[in-house]
């Protein structure tokens, strides 16, 4: 196991190249199962999640070759069946139903387990599915799905927190070949469902409507290998803008996804940032007072509950009171335990947390419980007085490239040491 040991008090300055987005590069590999033709995927983050998502594809038949940032990936003969052993390591591989409804005419996946950020259901992409014409059950904790032919229908996707991002996505790639005309209302309109939609449309698929709450998936016979570089990653960007924000920095984020991070840079100029667009990127500053500020988490183009650890980092240093309220996934709070041990003064009850900023946060020992949660730790890590030890970065690994070493090219005061807890 490794931990971070940080120095806080640097102002961090300088450039950070943003990597490609790991919530498009997962189901964007799921779904080069709908064709035995090779697909060359460029910019996927070396992440351990893209690992995970290689791995089940490898086990499915894929002949897969990475390479700086590079996948070649040929799913010529695949079977249908995903154990939990391998499932289990990441929620985000039950983007493979759909794809294996479509390509195999059945499917065996593990039912993806529990999550700390909260209850994680799929009732959505199994109704969605179903609508498509599989017949689903859950059996021993699989998800058992007989295909044969699916056809086009209208089908409604939201649910109570809204609309859901892999449910679109799996609904989606199982329309791409079905019978006739798919149309989702309802459906997730993040970046990374657009990006593969795009993807799906390079392989030669027939879908409208990318961006909105309603797409149109005319279906086809078959889809086709192809070329494609996936967009850059917008919360992995918004974290090193916070970094900015909170260490009284300057950073220009090279390639950062300005058009897909409205609402997150909106907020930091409430805050006090001053955001620059220039060319290849954007430019975050500050030197004027952190100011408190208010945010509700919401579906994308709202602001994005993957954003609100890192905004609650930022909450213990900023003048005043800020208030967070997480309608996403209302549980998703394991940093406020840990931050406190760092002196921060927060109030929780049920999915709303009031943050009274303080002058200073002191180092301690902490420990990360999840991917965002871990990186709200880093962030207070950088402002914390004396040293900061963020145990099971494990967990960070899982959604930030090499962030020790992009942060300490800044300025951080970052190391990767072996922990024996
Ligand atoms: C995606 O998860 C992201 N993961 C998450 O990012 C992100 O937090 C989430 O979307 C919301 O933006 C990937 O893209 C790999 P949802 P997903 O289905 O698709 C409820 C990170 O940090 N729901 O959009 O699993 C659900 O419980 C990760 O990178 C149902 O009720 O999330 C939640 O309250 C963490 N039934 C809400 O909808 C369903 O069938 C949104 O979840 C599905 C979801």
């Amino acid at each position: 196991m490794e931990k971070f040991i940080i120095k806080g008090g640097n102002p961090l300055e300088g450039k950070i190249t943003i990597s490609g987005s790991k919530n498009s590069a997962l189901p964007i590999l799921a779904a080069t199962l709908l064709t035995p033709e090779e697909c060359v995927i460029h910019r996927v983050p070396n992440l351990s999640d893209i690992r995970y998502m290689l791995e089940i594809l490898k086990f499915l038949g894929a002949q897969v070759d990475y390479e700086n940032g590079t996948v070649r990936i040929k799913c010529k003969n695949v079977h249908s069946t995903a154990p939990y052993d391998l499932v289990r390591k990441m929620r985000a591989s039950i983007c493979i139903l759909g794809p294996l409804i479509a390509r195999c005419g059945q499917a065996r996946v593990s039912l993806p387990g529990g999550c700390v950020i909260g209850d994680r259901p799929i009732d959505l992409h199994i109704t969605g599915l179903q609508k498509l014409g599989a017949d689903i059950e859950i059996i021993k904790g699989d998800v058992v799905a007989h295909g044969g032919i699916l056809r086009g229908t209208s089908i409604h996707l939201k649910g109570k927190y809204g609309s859901t991002v892999l449910g679109t996505d799996n609904v989606m790639m199982a329309a791409c070949q079905a019978e006739g005309t798919t149309i989702i209302e309802g459906a997730a309109c993040e970046p990374e469902v657009e990006d593969l939609a795009h993807f799906l449309c390079s392989m030669g698929a027939k879908i409208s409507g990318m961006g909105t709450q309603q797409l149109i998936i005319e279906g086809v016979k078959e889809l086709h290998g192809c070329e494609y570089t996936i967009i850059t990653d917008r919360i992995e960007a918004g974290t090193f803008a916070v970094a900015a924000a909170m260490t009284k920095g300057n950073l220009f984020l090279e390639h950062a996804p300005v058009e897909h991070m409205g609402s997150v840079l909106e907020k930091l100029k409430d805050c006090g940032a001053s955001i620059e667009i220039e060319n290849q990127g954007i430019r975050v500053s500050r030197s004027g007072p952190l100011r408190a500020f208010e945010i509700v988490t919401a579906a994308y183009p709202g602001f994005p509950t993957d954003m609100q650890a890192q905004f609650c980092a930022m909450a213990t240093v900023a003048e005043g009171t800020s208030k967070i309220v997480e309608n996403i996934f209302p549980n998703r709070f394991m940093h406020i335990s840990e931050l406190k041990r760092l002196g921060a003064m927060i109030e929780l009850s049920q999915n709303q947390a009031l943050i009274h900023g303080i002058e200073r946060l002191s180092g301690a020992p902490v420990m990360a419980s999840d991917l965002r949660a871990s990186a709200a730790l880093v962030l207070a890590g950088l402002v914390a007085e004396n040293t900061t030890e963020v145990h099971r970065v494990y967990h960070i690994d899982r959604g930030y490239e090499k962030i020790d070493e992009k942060l300490s090219s800044v300025g951080a005061n970052i190391t990767r040491v072996y922990s024996k807890i």
